[in-house]
């Protein structure tokens, strides 16, 4: 999976227009692609020149999703006529993603790629083109590796199943 995602990323986009850089820009969705973002960086090695992180919004503190997507905090590079390459930790509903391609296609982006470690097809709502998938998984929610539950979890050097229980009196202890 390494060496394929590597060169997929690395490949010279065919995209269209004169302005076009064919460099991708690398942006990661804070904050849940942030671990998956530092090991890709870290595959492509020098390969990354251009990178850009964006914070959105959808969950609230809970673990379903409000429907509403909203920017927390905005990239700061331009994607007019560049070949963005979006990186995130999970597609869920696809609400999220389907917010930001549109967004990055109404602000000119010649093309926008997406890049999920993990991916739950069956709680689609949006449908949401894929350019690659790390796992797919079933209807679970899943914490660790930059995953959260209301801002918790997210250090956890491993993926795990949210168990509502076990959470519970996790919490209740602090
Ligand atoms: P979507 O808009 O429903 O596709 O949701 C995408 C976002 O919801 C992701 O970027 C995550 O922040 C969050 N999310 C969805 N499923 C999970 C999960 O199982 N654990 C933690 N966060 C999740």
């Amino acid at each position: 999976m390494a060496s394929g995602l590597r060169q997929s990323i690395r490949r010279r986009g065919q995209v269209q227009g004169d302005a076009v850089h064919e460099e991708p820009l690398l942006l990661s969705v804070l904050e849940g692609a942030l671990p998956f973002t530092r090991q890709l960086c870290r595959l492509l090695g020098r390969g990354v020149e251009s990178f850009d992180r964006i914070k959105l919004s959808s969950y609230g503190d809970g673990t379903v999703s409000q429907g509403r997507v909203e920017v927390v905090r905005d990239m700061r590079e331009d994607p007019r006529g560049r070949r963005v390459v979006i990186l995130e930790d999970i597609v869920d509903t696809g609400r999220t993603l389907a917010f930001l391609r549109k967004r990055l296609f109404d602000r000119g982006a010649a093309s926008v790629e997406i890049y999920t470690l993990l991916d739950k097809p069956s709680r689609r709502v949006v449908e949401v083109p894929l350019t690659s998938v790390g796992f797919e998984i079933p209807d679970q929610f899943v914490l660790g590796f930059g995953l959260d539950v209301a801002g918790k979890y997210r250090d956890l050097p491993y993926i795990g199943i949210f168990e509502e229980s076990v959470a519970a009196r996790e919490l209740k202890e602090g």
